[in-house]
């Protein structure tokens, strides 16, 4: 039941810190700094000899396979590739020997995932799936794979079962890593980044008010513009995709530095930027992306580090949550934007678990 919730996404955003917990319990060693998964049904040597890897999905899940890249390269040094699946199954790339395919999937019934990893388990590739729904197609036909641990996502727009994925890329990104150059001392510190997430992301539910007040204020918006970049550059791409889904809002995400590039035409004083402004190596860039739509009179709402004094002076709206190493910003900074996509639907009279010509799970190609 919805438990006193008005509609299930909301019951689902607040779940995270319970469905973050879920996918990380008995996933993390302490005596060996890595993290340890019971079903990628592959030998050591097979583990050892992966040097690409190739990530497939669908819509949000596809999201969260963009953040996997980043995490996996980065922390694991392996060149990762993400596909739309609908792409992949026709595409007919070269794949080298020694890739790994992981297909992404809440419902594992997604019609085109299914065919894309049926494509790369007939070319002998390892295929293995990262799923929340246990014995589901994809995790059955899959060589193995991880599940969520999520439980049922009745919302049609995807919230949970997305933070789930991301954390359980971030886990497979920290388990390759240490199987290559990540020494103990760095997968210690960043299992112990880790285990503090639940806590952050309950924290992080704390802005649910503020996030109404804002809704309030643009839910008469006809565009909105989502931008962050490196590790954010998803989640942008996420909080433009829930915004669509069950507000009608059209609504785009982009890399914060490609907006140059032609989408800053579209900016006026009708049409908000959304702007991912965590800590961390790109904040200065990102700022003077910030400073670019500031003077072209768009109105800017960002979401910022608890701390972050220059930010005020700037955005119209800053929604402040906590500081996380950048590599988990993603998981933190995502959870505003699921809120604020679910209150300016609510305000728009949306039928936000049901929205118009979408379905739960899309078994159709
Ligand atoms: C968005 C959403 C969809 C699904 C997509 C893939 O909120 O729910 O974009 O993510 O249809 O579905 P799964 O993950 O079940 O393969």
């Amino acid at each position: 039941g919805l438990e006193g919730f008005p509609h299930y996404m909301l019951k689902e955003i607040y779940e995270q810190p319970d469905s973050l917990t879920a996918a990380m319990r008995g996933r993390l060693s302490d005596v060996d700094a890595t993290a340890v998964f019971g079903g990628l049904n592959l030998t050591p040597q097979q583990l050892r000899n992966v040097n690409r890897i190739v990530l497939t999905a669908c819509g949000t899940s596809w999201h969260a396979a963009m953040v996997g890249e980043y995490l996996i390269e980065e922390l694991a040094r392996i060149p990762v590739e993400v596909e739309y699946a609908s792409e992949l199954r026709y595409r007919n790339p070269p794949v080298e020997q020694g890739t790994l395919l992981f297909a992404l999937t809440q419902s594992g019934e997604t019609a085109d995932t299914l065919a894309a990893l049926r494509e790369m388990k007939r070319k002998g590739h390892p295929s293995l799936a990262i799923c929340n729904v246990v014995g589901s197609t994809i995790a059955h036909e899959a060589d193995g794979g991880v599940y969520l641990h999520a439980g049922p996502e009745i919302g049609v727009a995807s919230t949970k079962a997305y933070t789930s994925q991301v954390a359980v890329m971030t886990m497979l990104a920290l388990y390759f890593g240490r199987l290559r150059h990540l020494s103990y001392e760095a997968g210690q510190r960043i299992i112990t980044q880790l285990r503090k997430l639940p806590d952050l992301v309950r924290e992080t539910l704390e802005v649910n008010g503020e996030v109404r007040r804002i809704a309030a204020k643009y839910a008469h918006a006809n565009n909105f513009l989502y931008l962050g970049r490196q590790f954010n550059f998803p989640t942008a791409l996420e909080g433009a995709l829930k915004l669509k889904e069950i507000s009608y809002i059209h609504a785009e995400g982009y890399p914060a530095a490609e907006m140059k590039h032609g989408p800053i035409a579209l900016v006026d004083q009708h049409t908000p930027s959304v702007f991912l402004m965590p800590q961390g190596g790109v904040y200065d860039k990102v700022m003077s992306n910030l400073e670019e739509i500031k003077a072209r009179g768009g109105p800017v709402i960002a979401i910022a580090a608890k701390g972050d004094k220059e930010i005020a002076r700037l955005a119209d709206d800053v929604i402040y949550v906590p500081v996380v190493e950048e590599f988990l910003s993603p998981l933190i900074n995502i959870v505003p934007l699921q809120l604020l996509a679910y209150h300016v639907a609510v305000h728009r009279g949306c039928d936000v678990d049901k929205p118009r010509n979408l379905a739960k799970s899309v078994t159709v190609e």
